[in-house]
């Protein structure tokens, strides 16, 4: 069987980075040279300080730290790095097309189409091309048809090898894979392909786990395991709703249909809506993929996840005002998280993002606190919105280091993200720097509505009416 000596992967974000470091920790005798065109983010990778990482992930420094300089390399020498390796990831962003065809739906594979080129322009040998980003089902086939039309005759082996790996959870995720998914030809070379990346995780998890499909199978099950998961946050989410309406509690009701077992307990915790770079960008591909095969009725069923998604975190945000008396021009108003999820800093399509948007166009006064996001990338993100100039923002939002400075002389809180310490801290001394009535809008459901209410806080809790 063929053994991969040296990795190569393009794309050094929040996939390419931490899966790479766990290869290269798992399998000593691999080289692993991940690149990228963005130097910044190559320098922060190389960072001597290990705190600087570019990504925050619970447990990534240690596995860096482990490999760096030994067998894992960070760099922005692309050619010299897909000249040397017998395998190449391409692990590089495919964000939502925002431009002609499929605008606002397909997604961009313009830097796929980029990493292509460059492979078949430098290859000089064999190699294997791993798709790792999340693409549509059948890229492979135009992956194939450039790299086999430019390249310098040279035997291109194409697999699809989606990754799974939630953010905040990523190094877990990869350390003890629920599965790992090999899509690749069902010829003799494609079969030694699938074997030889199969052998890369069998370094560190059981071959039971690892399943080999068709690439188109494997390429379509990435898209519909996205859409299963946030499929089930939006069901939750709109019985939340009802809750909120008929004294039940979406809790109440969730671990009572999670104990069926051919339900299951898990994602169903009902919140303002889900964020993250992959949900929603993954099921619109999938609408419109759907669409492109005139399936309409298969589109519409699936864009109803993210139809719903839409409306609570609107909803979150209407309710904020119509309880703060129909108004909240010139109000403080604290945000507690602006994370898409607890444990990252990212922040890509955070509900956050949505809600202060919402009340900025009612002139509120926002004040947020996140302990692993920076003032930039919050002022970007409200900025990449396109709603408001960068000046008017400035003059709204306010990006603060301590939770109780931004709780000051706040008429309400908004729990954006389910932050651990959140839960910690001393909501009495809260209570008492806010302006009264306190309101609290727990959008997270991670705080004690009794012993809110005992403070003498207002409280308001996704899909619970009352304690
Ligand atoms: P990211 O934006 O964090 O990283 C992508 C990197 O690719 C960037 O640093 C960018 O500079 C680099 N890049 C782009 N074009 C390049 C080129 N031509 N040459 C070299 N480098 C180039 O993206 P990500 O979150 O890591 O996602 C990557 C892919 O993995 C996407 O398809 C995404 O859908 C998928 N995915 C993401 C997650 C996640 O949790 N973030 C999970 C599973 C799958
Ligand atoms: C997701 C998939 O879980 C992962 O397998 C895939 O590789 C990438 O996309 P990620 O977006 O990183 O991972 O995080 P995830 O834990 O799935 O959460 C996504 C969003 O849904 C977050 O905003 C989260 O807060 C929200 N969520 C999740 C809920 O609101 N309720 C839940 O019960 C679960």
């Amino acid at each position: 069987m063929k053994k991969i000596k040296n990795i190569c992967c393009i794309g050094a974000g929040y996939v390419g980075g931490p899966t790479m470091s766990v290869i290269a920790s798992k399998c000593p005798e691999i080289t692993v040279n991940v690149v990228d065109i963005n130097q910044k983010r190559i320098d922060l990778w190389n960072h001597e300080d290990l705190d600087k990482l570019p990504i925050y992930e619970p447990g990534l420094k240690e596995v860096v730290g482990k490999a760096r300089g030994k067998n894992l390399f960070f760099s922005t020498e692309v050619d010299r790095a897909i000249d040397e390796a017998d395998m190449i990831f391409i692990s590089v962003n495919t964000p939502t097309k925002t431009y002609g065809k499929g605008k606002g739906q397909a997604a961009d594979l313009k830097y796929i189409e980029l990493c292509a080129r460059n492979i078949a322009k430098v290859a000089v040998n064999d190699k294997i091309v791993v798709e790792k980003s999340t693409l549509p089902v059948r890229t492979a086939e135009a992956l194939k048809s450039i790299l086999e039309n430019t390249g310098n005759n040279v035997n291109f082996e194409i697999l699809s090898n989606p990754e799974f790996l939630a953010e905040g959870t990523a190094i877990d995720d990869l350390l003890d894979a629920d599965r790992i998914l090999i899509g690749g030809a069902d010829t003799p070379s494609g079969q030694e392909a699938k074997d030889a990346l199969s052998w890369v995780y069998e370094h560190w998890l059981p071959k039971e786990r690892i399943l080999q499909t068709n690439v188109w199978s494997s390429e379509l099950s990435k898209l519909v395991a996205n859409a299963f998961l946030a499929q089930r946050v939006s069901s939750i989410n709109s019985i939340s709703a009802l809750c909120e309406r008929t004294d039940a509690n979406v809790a109440e009701v969730s671990k009572a249909i999670g104990y069926d077992s051919r339900i299951g307990s898990r994602f169903l915790n009902s919140s303002v809506g889900f964020g993250g770079s992959c949900f929603q960008k993954d099921i619109l591909n999938l609408v419109y993929i759907a669409k492109s095969f005139g399936l309409q009725e298969v589109a519409d069923y699936w864009e109803q996840v993210i139809i719903m998604n839409d409306y609570q975190k609107r909803r979150f945000a209407d309710n904020i005002i119509a309880t703060l008396y129909n108004t909240v021009s010139g109000k403080k108003i604290a945000f507690y998280g602006w994370a898409f999820k607890k444990d990252t800093n990212d922040t890509r399509e955070s509900a956050a993002i949505y809600v202060a948007d919402a009340l900025l166009e009612e002139n509120a006064n926002i004040v947020v606190y996140d302990p692993k996001v920076s003032k930039e990338t919050i002022y970007a993100d409200l900025e990449y919105l396109g709603n408001k100039s960068r000046e008017e923002i400035e003059k709204l939002v306010t990006v603060v280091n301590d939770p109780i400075e931004a709780a000051k002389d706040a008429h309400a809180i908004a729990v954006l993200t389910e932050w651990d310490e959140f839960k910690e801290y001393d909501w009495q001394a809260i209570h008492d720097l806010m302006l009264k009535p306190a309101f609290v809008f727990d959008g997270r459901r991670i705080l004690d509505h009794k012993k809110m209410e005992a403070l003498g806080f207002k409280f308001y809790k996704i899909g619970q009416n009352g304690s």
